[in-house]
């Protein structure tokens, strides 16, 4: 690599460095490639290692050749050279109904653990809605009425498309209104601020949207979180694919190894995962700004925008595919 060659953008939302997925190949990164190597292995391709070793065989013969090139270029490259997401399709499907099943069954969790009731009257919103497989279920389970789904893309499954009593409207720039006339007595959204440009605006919209008292739960990717913080955090045992915590509420140890990482090391690893599930298995151009925070920093910006925080779960590395740091935020519209 040429001298004075970037491998970080401007800072995130947050104003934390927004490194490339490619920094993980470069010299100094042994130890980190080792342990995303062994993750990738162990929670994703099982035998297929071959996979990340082509990775990183690509992406560093071009982080070789950076002459006139900017990191977008390279990565970019590096993305058009892997043939995986074919090969991957049926297997990346899969896990994604798998983990809309499990988003669901966390979010429950949380409504159960924190005592909180909704009659079949109160709506839904969903913002980021994806497939919708999330927002359906939820509907199912809690008996509602309606929900109103919105997204920058359609992703809708069919049987999402049919069900009845949900809705569901294109979300577009500027995101200063979800166009709607309700205001609604339950909000998720899922994954998904991390993948706004702009996620402290798409909140805000989406809290414009909900009514006095209403729950909003919030499922996001995030960083800087300490082994210290984690012991402080049993309540998180009460969900259901929690990694954390083994039945007696021991840390478990491969988190420990997680949480040996410096903080610029935990951030690569989740940019680096994010951009191989969405980018290289995906492969449709999905939005990866990198918008990771600590839960902290989530939760102040909640209290500061008319919020009261009911409950953090830190659940760790929780859904198949996406080996993210997850947490949920339940809180409550004042
Ligand atoms: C990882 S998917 C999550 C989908 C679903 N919520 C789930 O948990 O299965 C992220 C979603 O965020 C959506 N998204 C990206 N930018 C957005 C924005 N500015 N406003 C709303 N949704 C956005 C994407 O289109 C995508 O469907």
């Amino acid at each position: 690599m040429e001298n004075g060659f970037k491998l970080t953008r401007t800072p995130n939302c947050f104003g934390y460095p927004r490194f490339s997925p490619l920094t993980v190949f470069t010299p100094g990164k042994e130890t980190l490639r080792k342990k995303i190597r062994e993750d990738a292995v162990k929670y994703l391709f099982a035998d297929k290692y071959q996979m990340f070793d082509e990775i990183a065989r690509v992406a560093i013969n071009e982080l070789s050749n950076t002459t006139g090139r900017s990191i977008f270029d390279v990565e970019l490259a590096v993305e058009h050279q892997i043939h995986y997401s074919q090969n991957h399709n049926g297997f990346i499907q899969n896990r994604l109904r798998e983990r809309c099943f499990r988003i669901k069954d966390q979010l429950m969790a949380g409504i159960k653990d924190l005592g909180l009731h909704f009659s079949p009257g109160d709506k839904l919103i969903d913002v980021g809605a994806g497939s919708g497989v999330v927002a359906q279920m939820l509907k199912d389970e809690l008996e509602l009425q309606y929900a109103f789904l919105t997204d920058v893309v359609d992703y809708r499954y069919p049987d999402v498309r049919h069900t009845r009593g949900m809705d569901f409207r294109l979300f577009k720039p500027p995101f200063e209104k979800i166009d709607c006339d309700e205001l609604y007595q339950i909000g998720i959204i899922t994954n998904t601020l991390h993948h706004c440009d702009e996620p402290l605006k798409v909140f805000s919209t989406l809290a414009d949207r909900l009514a006095p008292g209403a729950v909003l739960m919030v499922v996001e990717s995030c960083v800087g979180v300490s082994v210290a913080e984690v012991r402080n955090h049993l309540q998180s045992m009460v969900i259901p694919y929690q990694t954390l915590f083994d039945q007696q509420g021991n840390i478990q140890d491969d988190q420990l190894e997680y949480f040996a990482m410096n903080d610029d090391d935990k951030m690569l690893y989740g940019i680096f995962f994010d951009w191989l599930y969405n980018r290289i298995f995906l492969n449709e151009n999905i939005n990866v700004p990198y918008n990771f925070g600590t839960p902290s920093d989530w939760n102040m910006h909640f209290e500061k925008n008319g919020f009261h925080v009911l409950q953090t779960y830190l659940m760790g590395f929780d859904q198949p595919a996406a080996i993210e740091f997850h947490t949920l935020h339940i809180i409550k519209k004042k």
